[in-house]
């Protein structure tokens, strides 16, 4: 029988709803070509860096009907990689190790000779460093975030809005029979995307966004214009990297090894209490989101582009364009240089329409 080419795929970084349809559209293209196929490597890397190898065979069998399934059925990681891999010390503490040329060693003897990464900006930039050293490399865009530059949109995105916006949803009714404010924190690091999708779409009365830092008082009086004004409850959608001016993200360190992000999530405690004193008599609730946001069913939308995009990067490989990340920009699926997508980060413009047409329907962003 004749060897088959194969190309190794992998998914990276935070998981997101749609990474199985990525997977799956990866492979079914891939059977399209009699001398590929294709592997799949367990928790981005570290599959092919761990003793035994955790790598799979990926067939029709193993992709069948997984495109509605949320998270990843090859398993993912934010933390170590090549180049940073991190070891135990026999005093207990931790030291990295750069990886790298045993990876590529590692990688020629599984016959490897194309790596397709689906991650979001870390991941990106592992897979430009690698491409540089010589790994014949594609990446494929990943986040709930929406915050990869290069590319209109990324799966997983909408589903996480479709969530957060259900919430709003839930979270008036409820707020509305008590009075209340009911304050929601959504995903969102340094990018206010799906904070301000859901306010838009939820008709919230506030959001409050990274990009836009918040006067505190500005924010206490759009709620006592709600609450007087006779509506009697408000709701405000912080996002979790949301800041007040002149002030700091809320965020602790890690105690995980080989986990470099800071942990956010809690700001909406803070901005409840801030509030509390500027209006004693106010009764609110916090609810915040959380990784809820990153599961279950991808929504249509996100399925349709995840798949566009697994048949896109399959199509980069066969034409050998390594060192792009597949792209949508409206109404073209195309490739982009690597380097290009992380150079630049995609916020939310202050001055963009969404934002616009959050404070034309009367929203306060706080500011
Ligand atoms: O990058 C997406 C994201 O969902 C952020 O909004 C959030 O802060 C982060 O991932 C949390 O990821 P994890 O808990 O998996 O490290």
């Amino acid at each position: 029988m004749v060897q088959k080419k194969r190309m190794l795929v992998m998914t990276g970084g935070g998981d997101c709803p749609g990474l199985n349809a990525v997977i799956r559209a990866i492979v079914k293209r891939a059977k399209l070509e009699e001398n590929w196929e294709v592997l799949g490597s367990i928790e981005a890397f570290n599959g092919v860096l761990s003793d035994p190898m955790e790598v799979v065979l990926l067939n029709g069998k193993t992709v069948s009907g997984i495109h509605i399934r949320g998270g990843t059925i090859l398993k993912t990681t934010n933390k170590g990689g090549p180049f940073a891999w991190p070891v135990e010390q026999p005093d207990g503490s931790w030291i990295t190790v750069d990886r790298c040329d045993e990876l590529f060693e590692r990688l020629e003897k599984l016959g490897v000779e194309a790596v397709i990464s689906i991650g979001g900006e870390g991941s990106m930039d592992i897979a430009q460093r690698l491409y540089e050293k010589g790994l014949k490399v594609v990446g494929v865009p990943k986040t709930i975030d929406n915050d990869l530059s290069s590319t209109d949109v990324t799966f997983g995105f909408q589903t996480a809005v479709e969530i957060a916006t259900d919430a709003v949803d839930k979270l008036v009714t409820t707020a509305a029979s008590h009075n209340r404010v009911m304050i929601m924190e959504a995903m969102g690091r340094d990018a206010g995307w799906i904070g301000l999708s859901a306010a838009v779409a939820g008709g919230a009365d506030v959001a409050l966004i990274p990009e836009v830092p918040y006067d505190i008082e500005k924010v206490a009086a759009k709620i006592q214009e709600r609450i007087q004004g006779g509506k009697g409850f408000a709701i405000v959608v912080i996002s979790e990297g949301a800041k007040q001016k002149g002030g700091d993200v809320i965020a602790r360190e890690s105690d995980e090894v080989g986990y470099h992000n800071k942990l956010l999530g809690g700001v909406s405690h803070q901005l409840q209490a801030n509030l509390k004193k500027i209006i004693p008599n106010i009764d609110s609730r916090v609810v915040i989101l959380g990784h809820l946001q990153r599961g279950g069913t991808p929504t249509a939308y996100d399925r349709i582009l995840a798949t566009q995009f697994g048949v896109k990067a399959v199509e980069l490989v066969l034409e050998e364009k390594f060192g792009e990340m597949v792209a949508y920009q409206k109404p073209d699926v195309i490739s982009v240089p690597i380097k290009s997508a992380i150079s630049e980060y995609n916020y939310v413009k202050p001055d963009s329409n969404l934002v616009q047409t959050a404070r034309s329907v009367g929203i306060s962003l706080g500011d």
